[in-house]
């Protein structure tokens, strides 16, 4: 059966870029595939060296991650840092890596201008802590948005540069999944980029009724098209973008309708797409709440998710071992 992996960084709650980009995946994966999936706590230090309480955080992404219908029972949920074979693996990988194409990743050259005073060496290799994480597992598919295709690139180019230099067949190429065949990227409620933590435009998945209508009912918009049949600017797309996610094509097309026909009201788009919302996400949110109350099984949880994702991890471990010429330990 086909292995997927994919992960999440405890730095804040779930949003409709993670629902949407990676999450929906995971859920309607879990039948079919071979999954685990794990929350990348140590990935987050590359930004919040510091974290307040990293153990609460995991625990609340935790608690969302199953509210959205992750069953651990078909797919073990574990700790990133509750599997230190990763770390090894990373290592291998840090050594086949270079500084010129590391350099060059979108996301640390973000990084740097966002946090210059902090551009430390997790951060550059970011791509490598990935890639061990999915090569780990010898991952097939991993599901993902489109912000994280640079880091699929590299997952595959150092899975193939490792059976390159050791002269081997090892590691597979995992390939990047969406659940739209298309990659994903859930634009922001302030109309500009993708919605994203840090960007302060998210929708999240614990939001409250009122909070979520409020949110969408202010989404930006502009003053409505001056001419039949128009372009829409970024901001107008955007919106409709969430609108297909939110509501589904047929509602997307039928204001894409009034948009042409220069009638479009966005208060009324807008209204349907808060009720929509509130439906997806009402049962989600009463969800959350229960998990997170449940201290004892998310620690069963993690556990259980920690056992069955080392045992995986110590095998692989063992053959990179051997492929490299170490000593079995
Ligand atoms: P992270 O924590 O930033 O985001 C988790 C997942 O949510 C997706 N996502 C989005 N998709 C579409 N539109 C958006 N606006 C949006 N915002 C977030 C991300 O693409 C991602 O799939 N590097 C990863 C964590 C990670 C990982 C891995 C993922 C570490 N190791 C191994 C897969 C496999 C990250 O920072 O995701």
């Amino acid at each position: 059966m086909e292995r997927v992996i994919s992960g999440i960084r405890p730095t804040g709650n779930l949003h409709l870029g993670n629902y949407f980009g990676a999450v929906k995946s995971f859920v309607k994966m879990q039948d079919e595939y071979d999954c685990m999936f794990f929350i990348a706590d140590w990935h987050s230090l590359t930004t919040h060296p510091t974290p307040e309480n990293i153990r609460s955080s995991v625990k609340t992404i935790l608690s969302e991650y199953l509210a959205c219908g992750i069953d651990p029972e078909k797919a073990p949920i574990y700790v990133q840092s509750d599997v230190k074979q990763v770390l090894e693996l990373y290592l291998y990988l840090n050594m086949n890596a270079y500084l010129g194409e590391l350099e060059r990743v979108t996301s640390f050259k973000e990084k740097v201008r966002k946090q210059p005073d902090n551009v430390n060496a997790g951060l550059l290799t970011y791509p490598c802590l990935m890639a061990a994480d999915i090569l780990m597992h010898k991952a097939d598919k991993v599901p993902v948005g489109k912000d994280q295709e640079q880091n699929m690139e590299m997952a595959r180019l150092f899975a193939r540069r490792f059976n390159r230099i050791y002269n081997v067949e090892y590691f597979k190429e995992p390939a990047s999944f969406y659940f739209a065949d298309k990659a994903v990227k859930v634009p922001g409620l302030d109309g500009t980029g993708k919605m994203g933590k840090s960007e302060g435009n998210c929708l999240y998945l614990c939001d409250d009724e009122k909070t979520v209508t409020k949110k969408i009912m202010r989404a930006v918009t502009d003053q409505g098209p001056t001419q039949l049949n128009q372009e829409k600017p970024e901001v107008i797309q955007n919106l409709f973008t969430l609108c297909e996610l939110l509501s589904g094509k047929e509602a997307a097309d039928y204001y894409n309708d009034l948009y042409n026909r220069m009638e479009i009201r966005y208060g009324d788009m807008k209204k349907q797409m808060a009720a929509d919302a509130n439906t997806l996400l009402a049962p989600i949110r009463e969800r959350i709440l229960a998990y997170s109350s449940d201290d004892a099984l998310l620690e069963k949880i993690m556990r259980q998710g920690a056992e069955a994702a080392a045992e995986r991890a110590e095998k692989t471990i063992e053959e990179v071992r051997e492929i490299i010429g170490f000593r079995k330990i």
